[in-house]
This record gives structure tokens, C-alpha cells and sequence, in this order.
């Protein structure tokens, strides 16, 4: 942890508010102090007057001055992030919980699928594994929105589906005329993926409904369920692991995750919730 008080915000400029989609944006700020993080870890950010919510930064871990955190507008303290200006200041404390395990990725085969605003978290990890091109055996990443619009990053993902170091297909539910990609939920471009299965690795992060379904078809396909990581999400207030708001049976997602093995996770009731 890079504070020694994680109660504590490092006060922190908003230096750029991109807009992703019409409910997503992305804010780019600078901390006083660097907040060095791994990706998947999640921090607390608080909008002074208004609150404090956890978001996963969507940037390149390594850069430790400027952080990112893609924000999907839903609720009070969403709404304020979605107010930001560039100049404004914002407090970010953390990083929390633990983040991917990407030394047990190394030389293996790796499927990473994604929906909706779970691209933040998934931006993160592509810059590192593009960042370390090499060291995986094989990289796969499978993306889908509601609708084209939907899309994040959308001229990033454009260069992802360039590279030779991973092989990426996205889908939309629900085509439109620009859209020349599939049309299909994302667990149908899992279809006939040419990976060792009974080996490989998977990484999943998006909607509960949508982690739900592509957990379920990554076991019917063969993976294991300890092969199987999920970002999970819960209502958090502490964000340290003392007031218990975000457990999943006896883990607390802020300390133990949020970043969790399907094994260790799927037997507790309610977890797609
Ligand atoms: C570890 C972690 C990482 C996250 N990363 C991201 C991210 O990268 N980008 C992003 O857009 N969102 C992320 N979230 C979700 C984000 O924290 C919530 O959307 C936010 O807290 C809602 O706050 P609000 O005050 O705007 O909404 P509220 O007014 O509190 O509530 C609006 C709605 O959001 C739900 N909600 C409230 N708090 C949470 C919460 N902590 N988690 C899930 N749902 C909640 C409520 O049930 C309600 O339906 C993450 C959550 C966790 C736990
Ligand atoms: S948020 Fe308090 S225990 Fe996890």
C-alpha cells in the first residue's frame, strides 16, 4: 500500500474528463503523492461535499503519477465525477485489495472477456501484457457492448484487434449500420475458440448478469473453475476490511478481492448480485 494511512485521500487534479459513451467517462488525474497500484486493485475516490465510491483504474500500472478511473454514471457520487471539470481536485486513497495474478499467467494460455464498463479494469491488464509481449503463451480477448456506441476506448480496442500478439473479436448485442463486426451476446463468440482449454486461464469482468452467463459457458467449455478469475463488485465503505459491508460468504471483497478465483467464490449464494 503506498499510504500509510489508507483513511487518508492524496488530493489529486483532475487534468483531463475524455467521454467514452453517453453514461461513461474517463478521469485522468494527478495525485500529490504517487499512488502506485496493481492492475485489477481498486481505489476510493471522493468528490469533496459529495461522497466517496471504489473504482478500478483503468490505466498503465507503471505510470504512477497520472491515474485513470473510467466512470459509468449511476447514482450520486457517479453523477458528481460526471461534473468534473479539468483544475477541479478530487482525493484518491488506496490502492485496495488484490489486484490480477500475472505471474501465474506467464507462459500460459489467456482468455480475457469482457462486457461493458468491465473494460476498465481490462485496459489496465492489456498494457501490461502488451507491456511484457512475449511472456504469455497465447492471448485472447473477447469484448462485447449493448450497441457500437456503447463501446470504451473505442480507437484503442481498433489497434488491439490489429496486434498479432492477441487475438480479439468483439460483438455488439444490437447492430447498426456502421457496425461491421458480430452481433451476439459475448458468450457466443466463446464458440470454438482454438485454446488448450484444460490448461488455459480466464479473466472475466463486466455486468453481474453477464459475468454470470460467461462464467457458466467457461465451464460448460472445459476451464476450470480455479482457472477462472472474476473482478467482483460490492457495496463498500471502508474499503480496509473492518466493517464487513462487502462479503461474499466469509471474504471480504475489499481486502480478499476484488479480484477472486471462481473456485473460492461459487458455492456462497448471491454472488452475480
Ligand atoms: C472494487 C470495485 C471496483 C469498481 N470499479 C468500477 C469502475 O472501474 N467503474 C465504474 O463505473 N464503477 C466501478 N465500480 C462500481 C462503483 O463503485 C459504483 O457504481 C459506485 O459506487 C456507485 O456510487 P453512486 O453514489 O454513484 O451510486 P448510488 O447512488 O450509491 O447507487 C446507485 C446504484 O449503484 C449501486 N451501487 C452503489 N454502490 C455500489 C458499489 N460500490 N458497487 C456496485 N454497485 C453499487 C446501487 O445498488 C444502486 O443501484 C466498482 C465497484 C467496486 C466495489
Ligand atoms: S468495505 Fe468494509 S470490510 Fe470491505
Amino acid at each position: 500500500m503506498s499510504v500509510s494511512n489508507p483513511y487518508r485521500p492524496i488530493e489529486s487534479k483532475v487534468i483531463e474528463v475524455i467521454t467514452e459513451t453517453p453514461t461513461i467517462k474517463t478521469i485522468k488525474m494527478k495525485p500529490k503523492e504517487e499512488i502506485p497500484f496493481k492492475t485489477g486493485q481498486f481505489i476510493e475516490l471522493t468528490v469533496p461535499g459529495f461522497g466517496e465510491a471504489p473504482f478500478t483504474p483503468s490505466s498503465r500500472p507503471w505510470i504512477k503519477d497520472v491515474m485513470e478511473v473510467t466512470v459509468m454514471k449511476v447514482g450520486k457520487v457517479t453523477d458528481e465525477i460526471h461534473n468534473l471539470k479539468k483544475g477541479d481536485t478530487v482525493g484518491l486513497r488506496g490502492p485496495f485489495g488484490n489486484g490480477y495474478p500475472l505471474e501465474t499467467f506467464i507462459g500460459q494460455e489467456v482468455i480475457i472477456v469482457g462486457g461493458g464498463c468491465g473494460f476498465a479494469p481490462i485496459r489496465s491488464l492489456m498494457y501490461e501484457f502488451f507491456d511484457r509481449s512475449g511472456q504469455f503463451k497465447k492471448l485472447f480477448f473477447r469484448g462485447g457492448c449493448k450497441t457500437p456506441k456503447d463501446f470504451l476506448y473505442k480507437k484503442e480496442t481498433a489497434e488491439w484487434v490489429k496486434r498479432d500478439d492477441i487475438n480479439v473479436v468483439l460483438t455488439v448485442d444490437e447492430g447498426d449500420g456502421t457496425w461491421k463486426g458480430k452481433v451476439g451476446l459475448v458468450t457466443t463468440i466463446l464458440d470454438g475458440i482454438k485454446m488448450d482449454i484444460k490448461n488455459g486461464y480466464a479473466v472475466v469482468c463486466g455486468p453481474p448478469i453477464m459475468m454470470k452467463f460467461a462464467t457458466k459457458k467457461l465451464i460448460d467449455m472445459g476451464f476450470k473453475d480455479t482457472n477462472i478469475y472474476l473482478s467482483m463488485e460490492r457495496n463498500m465503505s471502508c474499503g480496509i476490511g473492518k466493517c464487513g459491508h462487502c462479503r461474499i460468504g466469509p471474504y471480504y471483497v475489499c481486502k480478499d478481492g476484488p479480484v477472486f478465483q471462481y473456485s473460492t467464490i461459487k458455492n456462497y449464494p448471491d454472488i452475480w448480485d
